[in-house]
């Protein structure tokens, strides 16, 4: 960890990260192992989710156990490509709240522009976990972040597959009281917006719509 940015180095997310950079992998592996790197991620960044005690009976006798404690967890994906990632998610938190920030990226001048936001009403109890397979420029997951500051949240984690240092350093510059969490650290953006080496575009790759 560097300041407030993971960057995960566990062999499974690593070989799971590397399978899906290929060319060759079709949509439904694509889809498929998205979701397993979230499930991967998930379980690390959400290891400082506060617990409490409480009292259960065990087939032997009472017992004081660990369990999450309250208002729990808000997953939102920025729309597309984040929704890859929301099961992954689910999977380890199934009673997480969902909520969507619609943002696209306008193809000439690179800046997000929203078209769909919405969150759960009580979203400024929960720790929002904010998943984008991509952190390119940084402009659209800064727009999220911003949307779901407005709206209340006081605890935010960003989670992205793959970013490019251009976007670390506009998100970490902006909102310093994030924690950013990636798969990897990638090289750089090319003229047009893209990681190097990156993996394409991963609305497309995932909902096969290229
Ligand atoms: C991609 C990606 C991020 C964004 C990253 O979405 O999923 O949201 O680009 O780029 P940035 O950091 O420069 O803003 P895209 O705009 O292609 O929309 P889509 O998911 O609907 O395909
Ligand atoms: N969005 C993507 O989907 N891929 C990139 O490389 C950059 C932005």
């Amino acid at each position: 960890m560097k300041g407030n940015v993971t960057e995960f180095t566990h062999p499974l997310i690593m070989h799971k990260i590397s399978l899906i950079r290929d060319k060759n992998c079709g949509t439904r592996e694509f889809r498929t192992v998205i979701g397993e790197i979230a499930t991967l991620m998930g379980y690390e960044i959400l290891r400082d989710l506060e617990t409490e005690l409480v009292e259960i009976e065990t087939p032997m006798e009472k017992a004081m156990v660990p369990m999450i404690k309250g208002k729990k967890l808000a997953v939102v994906p920025i729309l597309r490509a984040g929704l890859g990632m929301v099961d992954g998610i689910l999977s380890l938190v199934p009673t997480a709240k969902v909520g969507h920030v619609g943002m696209y990226r306008d193809e000439e001048t690179l800046q997000p522009k929203e078209y769909y936001c919405k969150l759960p009403e009580d979203i400024d109890q929960r720790l929002v976990l904010i998943v984008d397979p991509m952190l390119a420029t940084g402009g659209s997951a800064d727009a999220a972040i911003e949307f779901v500051k407005k709206q209340g949240a006081k605890q935010i984690k960003f989670a992205s597959i793959i970013a490019a240092p251009e976007g670390i350093k506009m998100l970490t510059e902006k909102h310093p009281d994030i924690q950013i969490y990636c798969g990897s650290i990638d090289r750089q953006l090319n003229e047009n917006g893209y990681i190097l080496p990156g993996l394409g575009d991963a609305g497309d790759r995932i909902f096969g719509t290229k």
